[in-house]
């Protein structure tokens, strides 16, 4: 089988980490392709490093611009590639544009796609991520549904790919990782901070908007606790461009800091106290038994119900009256709690290769 990657994100490159080195570990010929939708270091070149992940075969240089601009370039620049690369499986993950412009690119030339992380539904339709992930679902072949929950959805929905529960690789990324950060120094031990709060947020329906990106730094300012803030660029772009940066950048207990790469982001999540985040992966990563953290999701949905059923989420949404008073009676009740993690145990990536294998 020659199977074709596609990868745009950060997350996209973490998660499809894995199942490449299943497949070189097979010595299965394959292609990646990176649509370029991050670009800059601290997006993408630093996962390559820390996944120790083989450079790209190519790379689109989409860059940043609408969504209808990145799906499009990447979608013509996507089917050039499959006309020439003639592979058997298109294999995309998660929900971003790059993975509703392979699907699309794939489906249309007849390729069979593969979405790794099918059946995630937060039935909000302001995300744009809900759509790409609804829409590749339906020309998908294969679904990798990372739980049984997420399968349930799929076959409700009657998609037409066959559905296979693996587990999300995000687990398998983790684990692998995992004996690189034993004793790793982080930038708390740079700032000196012994207990701190983890935060990130990038999600477009947050910081998008002046009105809730300030009202989520008024209810973070509120728990009156140090935070290392992590910050996607996105943010750091919104925050100069509503005159919000200077707010936090006078706030000494607010410590914003680039985004770091993965072994310092997972050494910070091991860490921290507990997690404050809009993000999907992180919500995932809280759960598996060696970070095993309680976070607070800063949203008003979450396609993750698994990590809420666990005991490690709790969707606290946007309200800066009433988040921080979730997250101060959560604390109080103690966060620190044995509890089992829904995404499987590791081993997502060699289940979803052995299921293509015994098919194609
Ligand atoms: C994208 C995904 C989102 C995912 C996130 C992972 C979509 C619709 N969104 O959101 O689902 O959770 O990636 O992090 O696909 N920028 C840089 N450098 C880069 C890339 C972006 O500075 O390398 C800045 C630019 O100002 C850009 C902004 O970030 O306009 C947003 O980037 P974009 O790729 O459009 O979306 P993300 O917010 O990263
Ligand atoms: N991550 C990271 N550094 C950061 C923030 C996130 O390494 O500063 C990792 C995190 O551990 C997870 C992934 O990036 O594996 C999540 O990506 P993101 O939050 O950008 O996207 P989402 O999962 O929300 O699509």
């Amino acid at each position: 089988m020659k199977p074709f990657f596609v990868i745009g994100t950060r997350p996209e490159i973490i998660k499809m980490a894995p199942i490449i080195h299943e497949c070189e570990r097979r010595n299965i010929e394959l292609f990646l392709l990176h649509t370029g939708q991050h670009y800059s270091e601290s997006l993408s070149s630093q996962f390559f490093e820390d996944m120790s992940l083989r450079d790209p075969d190519m790379n689109l240089n989409i860059g940043s611009g609408t969504h209808s601009e990145q799906t499009a370039k990447a979608l013509v620049g996507i089917e050039k590639a499959l006309i020439k690369e003639k592979p058997d499986v298109v294999l995309v993950q998660g929900d971003t544009n790059a993975v509703l412009s392979a699907a699309l690119a794939a489906a249309k030339l007849g390729i069979p796609v593969g979405h790794v992380e099918a059946g995630l539904r937060s039935y909000d339709t302001r995300m744009p991520e809900e759509h790409n992930r609804r829409l590749t679902d339906h020309v998908s072949s294969y679904l990798f549904a990372p739980t049984q929950k997420s399968a349930d959805i799929l076959r409700n929905e009657q998609v037409w790919g066959k559905i296979i529960i693996t587990g999300n690789t995000v687990i398998d990324a983790l684990e692998s990782r995992l004996p690189l950060v034993q004793n790793r120094k982080t930038v708390a031990d740079q700032i000196g901070l012994e207990k701190f709060i983890l935060l990130t947020m990038h999600r477009a329906e947050n910081v998008d908007d002046k009105q809730i990106l300030a009202g989520l730094l008024s209810g973070i300012h509120s728990l009156e606790s140090d935070i290392i803030f992590a910050a996607h660029p996105r943010t750091i772009a919104r925050l100069n461009k509503f005159g919000l940066m200077s707010e936090i950048q006078e706030n000494n207990l607010i410590h914003i800091v680039e985004p770091p790469g993965y072994l310092d982001f997972i050494a910070l999540m091991k860490r921290c106290s507990f997690i404050l985040t809009d993000s999907g992966g992180i919500q995932e990563e809280a759960t598996a038994p060696s970070i095993n953290k309680s976070v607070f999701v800063l949203r008003t949905s979450t396609e993750r119900p698994e990590s809420v059923d666990s005991g490690h989420a709790t969707v606290v949404g946007v309200d800066p009256e009433s988040f921080p008073k979730m997250i101060s009676s959560a604390i109080d009740k103690g966060l620190e709690k044995s509890r089992k993690c829904p995404y499987g145990d590791g081993n997502a990536s060699k289940k979803i290769i052995d299921a293509i294998n015994s098919t194609l």
